[in-house]
């Protein structure tokens, strides 16, 4: 069951004019929550804005007894909501109800693990990565930013054993273009028997071309889908997307609930 709580604020950390983490304290939500779940978070206490938003839990931060203490959200400002959390001060409280939606399942070894993040959708993959490096699975991260000042949280990923591979869209660090490119690379050298999962995270473009790459490489892919969503529960259909199923049929489902992670060769992504 979802839990909802008025969080309080117990930090915000401004990482640029635009990106910040801000952390919650949540215990019962943190203490639930599995790589890739989101929460609905409420960005202001009148109506405006009336809904909540939803974000990927992206920390949990644990005590000095290591207990679930709370939680932190990596975002984005843009627009009304975005813009109220990024100027949230510490002792505010902020309503969050999660943990939310389906989570990644997480592979064991001998497979091994690449993960493919857009801007802030490297968010889900801070909880996954400790979830993989906990089982012992080989793991790789491919991440591309708009310039490499919006390459966040690089030394926590590589400290929990995860090879990175960047791009920037304006070259600025690592390789010149968008992610997908090394992914198609990387996918074409390997040896079809190694037994690889993608996981991809990012922007709906990013996200169908990742896919394609899977099914040219015959390679699963699990993805998080960003649509957008105004209850988070079921309830409004906000968040449809299409999806076939197994006879070929194309039915919408409503992704906050179905997913947000979901299979991606059977997302439609051109509708
Ligand atoms: C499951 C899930 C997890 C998410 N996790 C994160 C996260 O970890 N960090 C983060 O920064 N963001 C995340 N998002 C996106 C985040 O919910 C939106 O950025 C947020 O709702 C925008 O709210 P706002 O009030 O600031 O923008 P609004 O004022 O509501 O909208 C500003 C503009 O952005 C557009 N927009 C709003 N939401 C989306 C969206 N989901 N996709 C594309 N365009 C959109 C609007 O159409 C409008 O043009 C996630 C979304 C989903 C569905
Ligand atoms: S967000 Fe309301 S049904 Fe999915």
């Amino acid at each position: 069951m979802p839990i909802d709580v008025a969080a309080v604020v117990i930090g915000n950390r401004p990482l640029s004019s635009d990106y910040h983490v801000l952390a919650l304290a949540a215990p019962a939500i943190a203490a639930a929550a599995a790589p890739g779940q989101f929460v609905m978070v409420k960005a202001g206490a009148g109506y405006d804005p009336l809904l909540r938003r939803p974000f990927s839990v992206f920390e949990i931060l644990r005590d000095a007894a290591g207990a679930p203490a709370g939680l932190t959200i990596l975002s984005k400002r843009i627009g009304v909501s975005t813009a109220l959390l990024y100027d949230k001060a510490q002792g505010q409280r902020v309503h969050c109800l999660g943990p939310l939606g389906r989570p990644f399942t997480v592979v064991d070894p001998p497979t091994e693990a690449w993960m493919v993040a857009g801007g802030v959708g490297l968010a889900p993959f801070a909880t996954l990565a400790q979830a993989l490096h906990a089982r012992g699975v080989k793991s790789t991260l491919f991440y591309g930013a708009r310039r490499g000042a919006e390459l966040f949280y690089l030394d926590f990923f590589r400290a929990l054993d995860v090879e990175l591979v960047l791009t920037t869209e304006d070259g600025s660090a690592g390789e010149l273009g968008r992610v997908v490119a090394p992914l198609d690379r990387r996918l074409a050298s390997r040896a079809p028997t190694a037994a690889v999962m993608l996981y991809a995270c990012g922007p709906e473009g990013m996200l169908a071309a990742t896919a394609r790459t899977a099914v040219k490489y015959g390679r699963p892919c699990q993805v998080s889908v960003e649509r957008i969503m105004g209850c988070g529960l079921g309830g409004c259909y906000s968040c449809v997307i299409p999806m076939r199923d197994e006879h070929g049929s194309v039915h919408h489902v409503r992704s906050c609930i179905a997913g947000p992670v979901l299979p991606a060769d059977r997302i439609v992504w051109d509708q």
